[in-house]
């Protein structure tokens, strides 16, 4: 993917950015273009703040995921990892794709089967799943229950009465360089059983006791947003001295792939990415199993964008210009969770000279709520509409309504045409669940 944009005109910023969907430009009217969607008039007709998708470029990104994996073996799946983006109509993209899909909850289980998921294809997270969230997975005939502790090994045995395929989550013990909020494979973790403290081991023999499990693979997923591609190695060879035994089916290695939240950031591309994976089980498992890789972020994290209009501009002389869009925390929470960084650009005149510093703020009634801290942007007044790509994972799915603020829309825009997927919230939707 990094290639293909590489290749792109130098003289336009936003088609020579990573940052932005595939196919984004600034267009004739000089405006920000994605999907072949001008989205200032996107803004004009669906409102603000909204979430805008470019359904084409997860359909690449899926593509990619695909080809490279069947480049190397043809016993793969690559799953969407739905967490990032759980919106029907992703879902319903991913399986149209060939993609099969990771749930983590029971919601997240109900939106994939809407979709249209073969039940075989769903594959089952989470590390407490409610005795409610287990009835629903085997009522729906869920092809893989991903075990995450002891509890939930009793809990579900005593819930079937039938064989269920599951795998064993393994913390490796491996920490990549990523915000310690989204590392998961070290050994202490809330997540699946350890591999050097013997608890993996254990639950093997519990699986095994069980009446009604049966172990067909083992996965690990060390965390998100990661630039290297060593621990991958180290927690594939964790995985394989475990495996030698067990000789296992299925082999999942989880998710994790960065993308560029800045147009500096250079993630490896998909292709890279799925090689080290592929080639590192190809090498260090016996029997070669059959290859998951679940990607979330970088299938649809820059696919998508926030489109806010810009409410106030106050300028506090020496010190900083606060620039106020109509949305905030409770559409993008990751600045405040993880400090992250994202770009803002103004979509009424991306190619500008952006020669005013400013702080993107939301708002909500915190001071903490400021989406993009110390931007470049191009003389911004009331009524610009302002937007911050690289939103396409994690925004949605960590959505609020603090404040009482109604959640926003999610717009596609593919080939030239807008189209909501999921409406807006109403005033009267934060009444809907009073008794
Ligand atoms: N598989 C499992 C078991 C996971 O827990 C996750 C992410 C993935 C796959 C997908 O990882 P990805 O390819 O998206 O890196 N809210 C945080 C990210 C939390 C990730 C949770 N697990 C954020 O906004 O950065």
């Amino acid at each position: 993917m990094n290639e293909a944009h590489a290749k792109r005109s130098d003289v336009d910023p936003v088609a020579g950015s990573p940052v932005y969907p595939l196919g984004s430009r600034v267009n004739r009217a000089g405006r920000l273009e994605v999907g072949g969607c001008d989205l200032v008039e996107v803004a004009a007709e669906f409102g603000t703040p909204a979430y805008i998708y470019a359904p084409a470029d997860i359909r690449a990104r899926a593509r990619a995921y695909v080809d490279a994996l069947a480049a190397q073996t043809d016993s793969f799946e690559v799953l969407f990892a739905s967490k990032a983006a759980p919106i029907t109509a992703i879902y319903r993209i991913c399986r149209e794709q060939g993609l099969s899909v990771d749930v983590a909850s029971g919601g997240e289980l109900h939106m994939a089967l809407r979709a249209g998921f073969d039940p075989e294809r769903i594959y089952m997270h989470g590390n407490n799943k409610t005795e409610a969230e287990l009835r629903y997975a085997f009522e729906s005939g869920v092809g893989y229950l991903v075990l995450d502790s002891f509890d939930e090994i009793a809990r579900a045995d005593a819930l079937l009465d039938r064989p269920q395929r599951v795998l064993i989550r393994l913390t490796p013990g491996i920490k990549p360089s990523t915000h310690s909020y989204v590392q998961t494979g070290q050994l202490d973790s809330k997540f699946g059983f350890g591999l050097f403290d013997g608890l993996a081991a254990r639950a093997v023999d519990a699986v095994d006791a069980s009446g009604n499990l049966e172990l067909v693979g083992l996965h690990a997923h060390i965390g998100s947003q990661i630039f290297e591609l060593a621990p991958y190695l180290k927690a594939i060879e964790a995985m394989a001295d475990f495996a030698r035994d067990l000789d296992p089916e299925i082999i999942n290695i989880g998710g994790g792939l960065g993308i560029a939240y800045a147009a500096d950031d250079q993630p490896p591309p998909i292709e890279r990415y799925v090689d080290v994976k592929v080639e590192g089980i190809r090498r260090l498992f016996d029997r070669a199993p059959r290859i998951l890789i679940e990607p979330g972020r970088s299938l649809v994290g820059n696919a998508g964008l926030t489109i806010y209009r810009v409410g106030t501009v106050k300028e506090i002389p020496g010190i900083r210009t606060y620039v106020a869009v109509d949305g905030g925390m409770s559409d993008n929470l990751r600045p405040m969770l993880y400090d992250a960084g994202y770009e803002a650009v103004i979509a009424d005149r991306p190619a500008a000279a952006a020669d005013r510093e400013a702080t993107v703020a939301g708002m909500h009634c915190e001071s903490g709520d400021v989406l993009v801290r110390d931007v470049m942007l191009a003389d911004p007044a009331v009524g610009d509409v302002l937007a911050t790509p690289a939103t396409g994972a994690y925004g949605y799915a960590m959505a609020n309504n603090y404040n009482g603020v109604p959640r926003p829309p999610v717009v596609f825009c593919d080939d030239g045409r807008a189209e909501v997927v999921v409406r807006r919230e109403t005033w009267d939707d934060l009444l809907g669940r009073d008794v």
